[in-house]
């Protein structure tokens, strides 16, 4: 894509066009294959290219001994062809010479049992050790390459997390205790905290704490949270740490990649955002669930909001088949287009691959890559040109800005909270409750934004709040204050029940029943009746529930439907509260799909937006600028679908003036001047 290359592009990642990148693994192929792979990218219209990331073992074989002979070679072979670098601290996987004289740099699990190397990952999060070597090493890369004119990008160790976060080793353990130490000051402050009265959990001493390792009975859900919150802040530490000595030596960007939905799940990437200089996230698509590009778009959308509606970078997905699920589904013709074409429509600048050539060797020589095992004469390859192509094509929709007036509330501690043992029912899942309600939005053709709690909500008309199990006191009030200013909140079961230290919410005298949004949604839980396994309940509006149920008391709500059958019939099940000059209303079942559909819309017609849809497996969504609009079709059906409007379609340059036809499977894009 560099035909649109300019000096001036914001940031040094970007360019004046939609970057197109993908990893690359030189050190797994002889130099004779480099020279053609560096052509081919030419060819492709390749940009930057993240290399290093597992380099560690052929940069440093032996303990301060470097040898960089191949990668000097590789960024100058990459650099003559105009393709830029997203260079890797090389960290992410320590050699075996590390493990092998520090074996106690190894993660432990919850179990005591240690994980050994022969995979990836192997380190422990607080290991001093690692952390010195580690930074010894990203501080000689960071010096070597710090001012190379190709480095666009640094691009920190790898998917920080996605196997390590939680070691439970006794590093872990004295770092945590410190962490603790800080957080709440005094033991007294953590026994209250942690409720340590129950159960004869009482600490007298710092040093008498753990971190949640295995146990005979369930264990304290608090103390489980603030490991979880450690585990993230300690993987953010590290980050922070490579990020200072990157720093120190260069004035490129940095970033690391984040998976916001799935493998990664130990991270609060609310609290990561800040300090990267690009929001970068991987993405696959998991054939797994029944509609993965809703999972897709999903994941789209929470990165944009992280990117707090800036540009953002997918930096790895995949062209066909991965090599990690049951069943590594391939892509088939024009899948790529559309899943690309997804990330592209909700905030993506940039697309990147994992990988550039499909491996030989190793844990991943089934996955797809951008230049298969076949070559170039095969269906991929084809792909690879023509999405380049494309990527050019929609060039203008750089730097434009996704608007959306409908937020969900997101939080990775009720994520983690609310799938805690001992709960009511183990079938309640944040995650899959946060689908729920940005499925129903996106069927009515809404583009949702995510918000953590206490953010600014001002700028809603409507924001919806699954499953928050628990919320500080000033992010219950901001919720509350934002439906009294006039906002519209939609709040489903289980949530507001315990407060950050996961206390019920109620005082502590018990005369009040727990709740933080027993106000503003007029309505209070008296008794749950979760359901059994695969158990439902009917509603008198002819909805059905699953998972939950619940005997709600009304207050000021008025009652919207209630159960019809079960040990709650003829309770509500849906109520609304007019709060101030805006409305709640409060969910208290998992709803089938085509209900929660039908409540977001007549939430959304009494917040005034209306959604733009084409059918339930079409998405349009909008970006725009001051001058221009671009709005993305793409249709996931086997039906063809037509959009009125009058401008450009930027895949194929054709000129519309009236009807932009979008056949089964394809992708459009029309350019529409505003003024
Ligand atoms: C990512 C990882 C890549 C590669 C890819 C395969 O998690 O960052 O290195 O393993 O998955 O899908």
């Amino acid at each position: 894509m560099r035909r649109h290359e300019t000096a001036s592009a914001a940031h040094g990642w970007q360019r004046d066009g939609i970057l197109f990148g993908c990893d690359y693994n030189p050190e797994q192929w002889p130099v004779s294959v480099w020279h053609d792979d560096v052509a081919l990218m030419v060819q492709a219209g390749v940009d930057i290219v993240a290399i290093n990331i597992f380099g560690w073992a052929s940069i440093e074989p032996r303990p301060g001994e470097y040898d960089f002979d191949s990668l000097d070679a590789i960024i100058a072979l990459l650099h003559e062809n105009g393709i830029r670098v997203n260079l890797g601290t090389g960290t992410s996987s320590p050699p075996p010479w590390l493990s092998t004289r520090h074996p106690e740099i190894l993660p432990v699990m919850a179990d005591g049992t240690r994980r050994w190397p022969g995979g990836r990952q192997a380190w422990c999060p607080s290991s001093p050790v690692f952390r010195e070597h580690a930074l010894r090493l990203a501080s000689v890369v960071a010096e070597r390459y710090g001012s190379h004119p190709a480095v666009a990008l640094w691009h920190v160790s790898n998917e920080l997390g996605c196997h390590n976060a939680l070691c439970y080793c006794d590093v872990s353990a004295a770092s945590f205790r410190r962490w603790l130490e800080a957080r709440y000051d005094s033991i007294t402050r953590l026994n209250d905290a942690w409720g340590t009265t129950f159960w004869s959990q009482h600490y007298s001493d710092w040093s008498e704490i753990l971190p949640p390792r295995s146990t005979l009975s369930a264990g304290n859900p608090a103390q489980r949270l603030d490991f979880e919150r450690f585990s993230s802040e300690e993987l953010l530490g590290y980050y922070r740490e490579e990020l200072a000595v990157i720093r120190a030596a260069s004035t490129a960007p940095v970033t690391t990649n984040f998976m916001v939905t799935a493998h990664i799940r130990t991270q609060d990437y609310w609290r990561w955002a800040p300090e990267v200089d690009l929001i970068a996230n991987d993405h696959y698509v998991d054939y797994r669930l029944d509609r993965p590009e809703v999972e897709l778009s999903f994941s789209a959308d929470l990165t944009r909001g992280l990117a707090h509606g800036e540009p953002w970078m997918l930096m790895e997905t995949a062209t066909s088949a991965v090599s990690w699920q049951p069943h590594n589904i391939a892509k088939v013709p024009g899948e790529l287009v559309r899943t690309v074409a997804s990330h592209l429509a909700r905030g993506a600048d940039g697309i990147c691959f994992f990988q550039w050539r499909a491996s030989r060797q190793g844990a991943e020589k089934f996955h797809s890559a951008l230049l298969p095992h076949a070559g170039t004469d095969s269906k991929i390859w084809r792909e690879t040109l023509g999405l380049s192509a494309m990527l050019d094509r929609l060039a203008p929709v750089s730097g434009t800005r996704v608007d959306a007036r409908v937020a969900i509330m997101f939080s990775w501690e009720s994520r983690w909270s609310a799938s805690h043992e001992t709960h009511p029912s183990e079938d309640v899942s944040y995650l899959t409750e946060a689908h729920r309600a940005y499925s129903a939005l996106r069927s009515a053709g809404v583009t949702v934004d995510f918000v953590p709690p206490g953010a600014d909500l001002a700028g809603y008309s409507l924001v919806i709040v699954p499953t928050l199990y628990c919320v500080n006191d000033s992010d219950a009030r901001g919720l509350s204050d934002y439906v009294a200013g006039g906002g519209h909140a939609v709040v489903t079961f289980f949530s507001g029940l315990a407060d950050d230290e996961l206390r019920l919410r109620m005082d502590a005298t018990g005369a009040t029943p727990p709740g933080a949004f027993a106000e503003l949604l007029g309505a209070w839980t008296e008794e749950f009746f979760p359901l059994g396994q695969g158990g439902t309940a009917s509603l008198t509006d002819g909805a059905t529930g699953s998972i939950w149920t619940e005997i709600v008391r009304v207050t000021t709500a008025t009652v919207m439907t209630e159960f019809a059958d079960g040990q709650v019939a003829g309770h509500p099940a849906i109520t609304s509260n007019a709060f101030g000059d805006g409305r709640a209303i409060y969910v208290a079942t998992a709803l089938d799909d085509d209900s929660y559909e039908t409540l977001v819309a007549s939430a959304l017609a009494e917040a005034g937006v209306t959604g733009h849809t084409l059918g339930a497996d079409v998405e349009v969504v909008t970006r725009s600028n001051g001058t221009d609009r671009f709005v993305f079709v793409i249709n996931h059906s086997a039906s063809d679908v037509s959009l009125a409007g009058t401008g450009t379609e930027l895949t194929t340059g054709e000129s519309i003036d009236g009807i932009v036809a979008v056949p089964a499977g394809a992708v459009r894009v029309l350019r529409e001047s505003i003024r």
